[in-house]
C-alpha cells in the first residue's frame, strides 16, 4: 500500500455556530440568500472510515457530550442510520463522480445534536468527502467538489472549509474571516426541534421588506473589511428568532436563564433550536453552568480554525 493511502482513517467533524444570519428573498430555485457569519466549533462528531473493495456500510453509535442536561437518547431518532444518511449519501455521490468501484466502511460517533443549527449532518457529509479523497488518493476537481458539496446541502461547504467565514447564496458563496480571537461559548439545546424547511416557509409567510434584508447584506460584506469580533458579527441578529411561533415563550425563557447564569446576549443558530451565548475570557464556565436554571442540554464550547480534521491510521 502507497504511504499516501492509508486503509484507515479518522475524521473530526465539527459543528457550527451561525453568528449572525439574514435572510433575503425566495430564489427561483426555491432557495433563500442568506448573509451569515459560519463560526466552527470545538463540538464534533468523530467518523471512522476504512477502504473496502466494494460497497458501503455505516455503523451509528451515539455519545452524550452535554455539560449538563444529559437525556440519553435525545436527538437520536433524528439520524438515520441507513442509506439516507448524509455520511453514506456524500461517499456514493462521490465515488460515481470519481469512477471508482470501492467503498468503505463507516463508524459514526455521534455527539452533536440533531436538527438543532449546529450543522452536525453537514459537518458528517463532510467528513465522508475528506475520508473518501484520503482513503483512494482521488482529489475532484474543484468545481466539481464544490458542486457536490452544495447538492449535500447549504452548509456543507463551509462544513468543509471550517474556521471562520462569511456565506452569502445560499450560504455557499464563501468568503473566509480573520478568526475573531480565543472564545469560548455556551450553547443549550432545549428538548424541542425547528424544521428548516418550515422556519423558511414562515419567514416568507412573514412582513419583512427587502430594504432590511439590504442593509443586513451590506452590514454582513462590510466585516469582510473590518478586525472582526464574535459581538460584531451577532449584531447581524438571527432572522429565525423572530419566526418561533408558538415556540416564542421557550426562547425568550431560555435566553433570560442563559443571562442569569451569566453569558454575553443569547442567540439562535442557524433556524435553531439551539441557543448560544459568549462566555467573557476570564469566566469560570463550570460557575456559569451552576448558575443557569433549566433542563436544556448544555454544551461549553470553544472557536476552531478548522472544520474537518483528519488523522491517518496504520
Ligand atoms: O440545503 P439544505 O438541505 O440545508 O436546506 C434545507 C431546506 O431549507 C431546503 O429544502 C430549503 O427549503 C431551505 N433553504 C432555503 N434557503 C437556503 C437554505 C435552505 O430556503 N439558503
Amino acid at each position: 500500500m502507497s504511504a499516501g493511502r492509508p486503509r484507515r482513517v479518522v475524521v473530526e467533524a465539527r459543528a457550527k455556530l451561525n453568528l449572525g444570519l439574514a435572510v433575503g428573498p425566495r430564489r427561483s430555485d426555491g432557495f433563500h440568500e442568506l448573509a451569515t457569519v459560519f463560526q466552527s466549533i470545538s463540538l464534533c462528531d468523530t467518523l471512522v472510515a476504512e477502504r473496502r473493495p466494494r460497497g458501503f456500510t455505516l455503523r451509528v453509535r451515539h455519545e452524550d457530550a452535554a455539560v449538563r442536561g444529559r437525556r440519553p437518547g435525545a436527538g437520536r431518532g433524528h439520524v438515520p442510520a441507513g442509506a439516507g444518511n448524509l455520511v453514506l449519501v456524500a461517499a456514493r455521490r462521490f465515488v460515481r463522480l470519481a469512477g471508482l468501484t470501492g467503498g468503505a466502511r463507516f463508524t459514526l460517533i455521534k455527539r452533536i445534536p440533531a436538527r438543532a443549527g449546529l450543522g452536525g449532518g453537514s459537518a458528517d457529509a463532510a467528513a465522508a468527502l475528506a475520508a473518501m479523497t484520503a482513503l483512494y488518493g482521488v482529489r475532484l476537481a474543484p468545481g466539481e467538489r464544490s458542486a457536490l458539496e452544495a447538492g449535500l446541502g447549504s452548509d456543507v461547504p463551509f462544513a468543509a472549509l471550517g474556521g471562520t467565514a462569511l456565506g452569502l447564496g445560499r450560504g455557499e458563496r464563501l468568503h473566509p474571516l480573520a478568526p475573531p480571537g480565543a472564545r469560548r461559548a455556551l450553547v443549550a439545546v432545549p428538548s424541542w426541534r425547528v424544521s428548516t424547511a418550515r422556519a423558511f416557509a414562515e419567514i416568507d409567510r412573514s412582513k419583512y421588506g427587502l430594504t432590511a434584508w439590504s442593509t443586513k447584506l451590506r452590514f454582513a460584506q462590510r466585516l469582510a473589511h473590518k478586525r472582526l469580533t464574535a459581538s460584531l458579527a451577532m449584531r447581524l441578529g438571527n432572522r429565525f428568532e423572530t419566526v418561533l411561533g408558538d415556540k416564542r415563550p421557550d426562547f425568550d425563557s431560555l435566553c433570560a436563564r442563559l443571562r442569569d447564569a451569566g453569558v454575553g446576549e443569547p442567540r439562535m443558530t442557524g433556524s435553531g433550536s439551539a441557543v448560544f451565548g459568549l462566555l467573557a475570557p476570564r469566566a469560570s464556565a463550570s460557575r456559569v453552568i451552576d448558575r443557569f436554571v433549566g433542563n436544556e442540554a448544555l454544551y461549553v464550547v470553544r472557536f476552531t480554525r478548522s472544520g474537518v480534521r483528519l488523522r491517518r491510521l496504520p
